[in-house]
């Protein structure tokens, strides 16, 4: 059996709306083979679909597809600790794996680019899977159906603290809240901060995140949805966090904190939301992830 281990991936980064993404220290894995029909189990007890409608089994068969090679079924072995309709890329990291593994299975014909293009027509957005797939941070452009993506490790002085709630956001219901039309002057807001966004990362200037982050496309219409969100917001930018936003469409909000300063964060903002009635929320904390999906 192959293996393939993806990370999680907090998308938009506030104001890099379906661009910009970070690949995070925490994995679902795959162990696959080719077998007759779908024969899907879950080494760690998750609740993930076992018949034909499984997110890596499609994927993978849609790789045997494209690449016109018959595709009898396959054997597949899921660990999945990345939490689910959360934000954290749960989805994404089934479509890479089921990409990833079928390619690796057909002897590679996929490039990293053909997978990143791949896994973006079945996601319909790239801000996931591309860090998923190439590690760190990545912006991505979607024009004519080819994305366009370029990737930069992430520093070892930044680190990320995860305000995981125990309730579900589903994507599309965080989409649905999105207006059709923004205003001119929030356009301009959003890409002049997705701008310095990408260049703070790219010359590892980290401290320009404060306004970075900063968002009008997105958040002021997801925040509602997340129950006590805005709390937590105040509560991480109080504790310290450089760049505090909604990971991807939500709930889990994502704080980038400075790494000499991780322990003292956890301590306090820990402290705090077992004070302002934030039980709800649960503080994690990850490294970035500079490798990307690995197969073995
Ligand atoms: N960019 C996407 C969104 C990420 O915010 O809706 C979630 O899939």
């Amino acid at each position: 059996m192959i293996t393939v281990k993806v990370p999680a991936t907090s998308a938009n980064l506030g104001a890099g709306f379906d661009s910009c993404g970070v690949a995070l220290s925490l994995y679902n894995t795959a162990r696959m083979e080719e077998a007759d029909g779908p024969v899907i189990s879950s080494a760690d007890g998750t609740n993930t679909p076992t018949d034909e409608s499984n997110l890596i089994y499609q994927s993978a068969r849609r790789v045997y597809e494209a690449c016109g090679k018959p595709f009898r079924g396959m054997k597949i072995i899921q660990e999945s600790p990345i939490p689910m309709a959360r934000g954290l890329g749960s989805s994404s990291a089934c479509i890479v794996a089921g990409i990833l593994g079928a390619n690796a299975l057909l002897g590679d014909p996929f490039s990293k680019e053909d997978a990143v293009n791949f896994a973006t027509s079945i996601e319909g957005h790239p801000d996931n899977v591309a860090p998923a797939i190439l590690g760190g941070f990545v912006v991505s452009a979607y024009d004519g159906g080819h994305v366009y993506s370029l990737r930069k490790d992430i520093a070892p002085r930044v680190t990320f603290a995860a305000f995981i709630p125990d309730f579900e956001l589903l994507t599309e219901t965080a989409r649905a809240a999105l207006p059709k039309e923004v205003p001119h002057r929030d356009a301009v807001y959003n890409l002049s901060r997705a701008a310095l966004l990408a260049t703070a990362f790219c010359t590892e200037q980290y401290e320009m995140l404060p306004v970075a982050t900063k968002d009008m496309l997105h958040q002021p219409y997801r925040l509602p949805l997340i129950e006590n969100g805005e709390k937590v917001f105040e509560l991480a930018k109080s504790c310290g966090a450089l760049g505090t936003f909604i990971s991807g469409a939500g709930p889990t909000i994502l704080a980038v904190v400075r790494t000499s300063d991780r322990a003292a964060f956890l301590r306090e903002a820990g402290a705090r939301l077992q004070e302002g009635e934030l039980g709800a929320y649960h503080l994690h904390c990850f490294d970035a992830d500079n490798a990307g999906a690995v197969v073995e």
